[in-house]
């Protein structure tokens, strides 16, 4: 699996790649789930038994977050029973790296051979609806990074036979498998965690949007609204990876009425609803990879 995918690669990202998923593999590094974990959201890594803890930088090529409080490692191990790799902090487009730095670490999940990635995100809530320390499965997304993530990283960025028949489960038509996400919605209802199923939208940041983007992303249909994901799931889509999406809602969207909002407060509410998200992908992971 980890050949095939590296074939997927363009020629100047491959052997970046190769590099960082030997040196991991050779740490015992492997998994059927993949799991992504945002901001101040990292504390269902504790949970990860019998753990292979690796900081990103003593990855090779891999760039430290400079996020506050994300604490960059890669941590394999079991979780429910279940053999996991997870990547515990994100880069994001907002700090500024090329995207072969930026979506390094997420080729070299998909490379390690996993099948599925869970991939979590601290969002505003722009759905009236929700409030904070609810949780949204993602349905759907809208990128307006408005340019190709994977600009110059792929063998051959129109797809190709191999590339449609790795990502065999749809095209970007079909981003989100409605599988696993009805799985996770009903592991939510199980340990009584309240749970939405939406769109989220991935903006540039670092500043949080404007009233008038707010009032757009609602119109175009957005429930949750982030910085991060989008590019990280286009790509393992394209990888023949199934992405999971689950947002982590930390403070409301409003078009009026809506807080001062600081990186800060984003980070206290994620720590309010961590443990509720752990106890979630504790219950949801076994479902996952029952066959
Ligand atoms: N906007 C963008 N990103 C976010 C937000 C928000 O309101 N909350 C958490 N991450």
């Amino acid at each position: 699996m980890m050949s095939d995918r590296l074939q997927l690669l363009s020629d100047q990202w491959k052997d970046r790649v190769a590099e960082a998923v030997t040196f991991l593999q050779g740490r015992g590094f492997a998994g059927r789930v993949g799991l992504v974990l945002g901001s101040g959201l990292g504390n269902f890594a504790d949970a990860v038994e019998d753990a292979v803890r690796i900081d990103y930088g003593d990855i090779p090529d891999f760039h430290s977050p400079t996020v506050a409080m994300h604490s960059g490692r890669m941590v394999c191990g079991q979780a429910a029973g279940v053999q996991v790799v997870v990547m515990q902090g994100r880069l994001h487009p907002y700090e500024g790296l090329p995207h072969d730095e930026l979506l390094l670490p997420t080729a070299v999940l998909a490379c390690l051979g996993i099948e599925v990635a869970v991939v979590t995100n601290a969002a505003g809530g722009l759905n009236r609806y929700y409030v904070p320390g609810d949780l949204m499965v993602i349905r759907d997304q809208i990128d307006l990074h408005l340019h190709d993530p994977l600009r110059g990283l792929l063998a051959e960025p129109m797809g190709s036979a191999e590339a449609a028949e790795l990502g065999r489960r749809g095209g970007m038509a079909d981003m989100f498998d409605p599988e696993p996400a009805r799985k996770l919605v009903e592991a939510a209802a199980r340990c009584g965690v309240p749970m939405h199923s939406g769109t989220y939208a991935s903006m540039p940041g670092p500043a949080y949007e404007a009233k008038a983007e707010i009032g757009m992303l609602r119109r175009i249909g957005c429930d949750a609204v982030g910085m991060s994901t989008a590019p990280e799931t286009v790509l393992l889509k394209r990888l023949g990876v199934t992405p999971v999406g689950l947002s982590c809602i930390t403070n409301p969207a409003r078009e009026t009425g809506q807080p001062e909002l600081s990186h800060a407060d984003v980070v206290e509410v994620g720590a309010m609803v961590r443990d509720r998200m752990a106890t979630l992908l504790l219950e949801f992971l076994p479902q996952l990879v029952r066959a």
